[in-house]
């Protein structure tokens, strides 16, 4: 069995979704000979930490009920750097005005030589080459499907299952609070402001909403593959943006009419990239409901590959990152 040492930094809703796998999945875990032990948890106000491993299920608990992790008042930095571990599950929420306090953690544990798996985007969206150059001198793993479409399966696919296949463009539905919002308008013809509360209520709207119905969550997850999939430098002001907030329930109806629905779509090749809501036909692949994002990866040998699934919620994304976590240490 191989003991990894784990901190979650960050115990929101991805942050608690990680430590419910983590806990569901013991077994199946060690059936591949992996014992991921928790020696730290920190939310943005305390820490839990216990180096034979912390109580994931009491930590669960607590924070439901108390609103905290526990006792202890290291930031997740402070854990980063002092507390001897192998790889920190990184679980804050996006900043992409400064990268936030997951690019300094991101950086932390890199100097450390610890791996990282992550959720956040921002870090990646504003600063991904330097994440790479740090990564690689620290001799650091360093994953983050999680960013790009919550549970749906693009980057690794992308990457890793379509090795040998050059990728030509990918485009998609990145933003499950903004499908969630078009798709309720048309069917039931209610405001676009009800929709988002309802959006925000259900756990898929960022903390700021405003980088969802404006585009910016989709130009950050765009920038991300651009970055990881066309090897392109881009930062999110690359990104040529524009959100659902002016679509109201006549152009949906109109649309739906003609046989169309509008979707906020992403687009990213070597030439541009883009999001801007599009006339797409019903009965089309990207034409997904609900909060499903959906994302069809053009290739040169396999033609189109789509794939769908739910892009936001806390433990569909933490899967994305236990996926992450198994890849680095299985082998
Ligand atoms: N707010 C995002 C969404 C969460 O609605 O898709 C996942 O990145």
């Amino acid at each position: 069995m191989k003991t990894i040492s784990v901190s979650i930094i960050g115990f929101g809703a991805v942050g608690q979704g990680v430590a419910k796998v983590l806990v569901d999945k013991k077994e199946y875990l060690e059936n591949l000979g992996l014992d991921f032990k928790v020696v730290a948890v920190a939310d943005s106000r305390t820490a839990a930490i216990d180096e034979n491993g912390v109580d994931l299920n009491a930590v669960l608990s607590r924070k439901q009920d108390e609103g905290v992790v526990g006792s202890e008042k290291l930031t997740g930095l402070e854990i980063i750097e002092t507390i001897d571990h192998d790889v920190v599950v990184e679980t804050t929420p996006t900043n992409i005005v400064t990268g936030g306090v997951g690019l300094q953690n991101m950086l932390a544990a890199f100097k450390h030589g610890r791996d990282v798996v992550t959720s956040n985007k921002g870090p990646l969206a504003m600063k991904y080459g330097e994440l790479m150059e740090a990564a690689s001198e620290g001799g650091s793993n360093f994953k983050y499907e999680a960013t790009v479409g919550g549970a749906m399966p693009v980057l690794n696919l992308a990457k890793d299952v379509l090795a040998g296949n050059s990728i030509t463009n990918v485009e998609g539905i990145f933003n499950g609070t903004c499908n969630y919002i078009l798709t309720r308008m048309m069917e039931e013809h209610a405001s676009y402001e009800q929709m988002l509360a309802e959006a925000q209520e259900l756990g898929y709207a960022e903390t700021d909403p405003t980088y969802d119905v404006e585009g910016i969550d989709t130009a950050c997850k765009l920038v991300i593959l651009a970055n990881c999939v066309f090897g392109m430098n881009a930062t999110h002001e690359d990104v040529t943006v524009s959100g659902i907030t002016r679509i109201t329930p006549e152009a949906l109806l109109l649309a739906q009419n003609e046989g169309y629905v509008i979707k906020l779509i992403g687009e990213v090749n070597d030439s541009r990239i883009n999001v801007a809501p599009k006339l797409v036909p019903i009965d089309h692949p990207l034409a997904v409901g609900g909060s499903l994002n959906v994302a069809s990866v053009q290739t040169d040998l396999s033609g189109p590959i789509t794939v769908t699934g739910r892009g936001a919620g806390s433990v569909e994304t933490a899967s994305a990152i236990l996926s992450d976590m198994i890849s680095i240490y299985r082998d």
